[in-house]
């Protein structure tokens, strides 16, 4: 990790997810009427709680009609399956809250991946404003795995690691389940990156990634470095080893 993050350490999921909520509040202040905050959403059972939590507490306070959301990676299936990113914000978050479909841009994993990761690389430039031929994501919310993958970048991923594009096929390591992914590079031209971390069972990978010298090269997670903000939500039980 080169830059310093800011860390915010939780006493628990509940108030992260609070936390986290305020973030949306804050920045859509500042969103003038007629323009659209663009939300990168991640997949995961943990940002799954943080929808819901929203869904229940705080769908009145957040302005749904500025906000337009896109998903950071999804898995290769339709989008009824159990295994589907879009399904998992469709079932916590999205039936609950008032937006119209042309607000929410999910990823047809149902779709030819390759043709897929165009069109919605095309969508996205079509969609988020952009600085310096790059799209420029508001927000970009990111969970972690216990092998330092981020979005559906896994260690050893360098072609995603290293490529130009927006969009890239990947591949779950020991699944096989094919996914496509922001690239690295797509989600480091971003305005704000928030990491959502929770649980015992990311303790050992938040403690490498802050404390080895060369985590950059094994956990695709530590090459997260925006050009805008980096923030590390964790809770107590994940950042235990900090
Ligand atoms: C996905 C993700 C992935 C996820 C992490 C953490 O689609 O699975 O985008 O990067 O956020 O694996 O997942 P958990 O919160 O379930 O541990």
């Amino acid at each position: 990790m080169k830059r310093n993050p800011t860390i915010k350490i939780f006493q628990d999921e509940l108030e992260l997810a609070a936390g986290f909520a305020e973030i949306l509040i804050e920045r859509l202040a500042y969103v003038s009427t007629g323009d659209k905050f663009s939300w990168m959403l991640s997949g995961g059972s943990t940002p799954k709680k943080i929808f819901r939590f929203i869904a229940d507490r705080y769908i009145e306070k957040i302005d749904w009609q500025k906000t337009q959301l896109f998903w950071g990676d999804e898995r290769l299936v339709p989008p009824d399956h159990q295994d589907s990113n879009f399904k998992m914000v469709r079932e916590s978050l999205l039936k609950y809250i008032p937006m119209k479909k042309n607000q929410v841009f999910r990823i047809k994993g149902e779709n030819d991946p390759v043709s897929e990761s165009i069109r919605y690389s095309r969508l996205v430039k079509e969609n988020v404003k952009q600085e310096g031929g790059w799209p420029v994501f508001d927000l970009v919310m990111l969970g972690l795995g216990q092998d330092g993958h981020t979005a559906s970048i896994f260690p050893g991923m360098q072609q995603i690691i290293r490529s130009k594009a927006l969009f890239e096929i990947s591949e779950h390591p020991i699944s096989k389940q094919k996914r496509i992914t922001a690239t690295t590079a797509l989600i480091n031209h971003a305005k704000e990156v928030v990491f959502i971390v929770t649980g015992p069972s990311k303790a050992a990978i938040v403690k490498s990634i802050f404390n080895t010298d060369d985590a950059n090269e094994k956990y695709p997670a530590s090459l997260i470095n925006p050009q805008g903000k980096l923030m590390w939500y964790l809770d107590q039980s994940a950042a235990s080893g900090i």
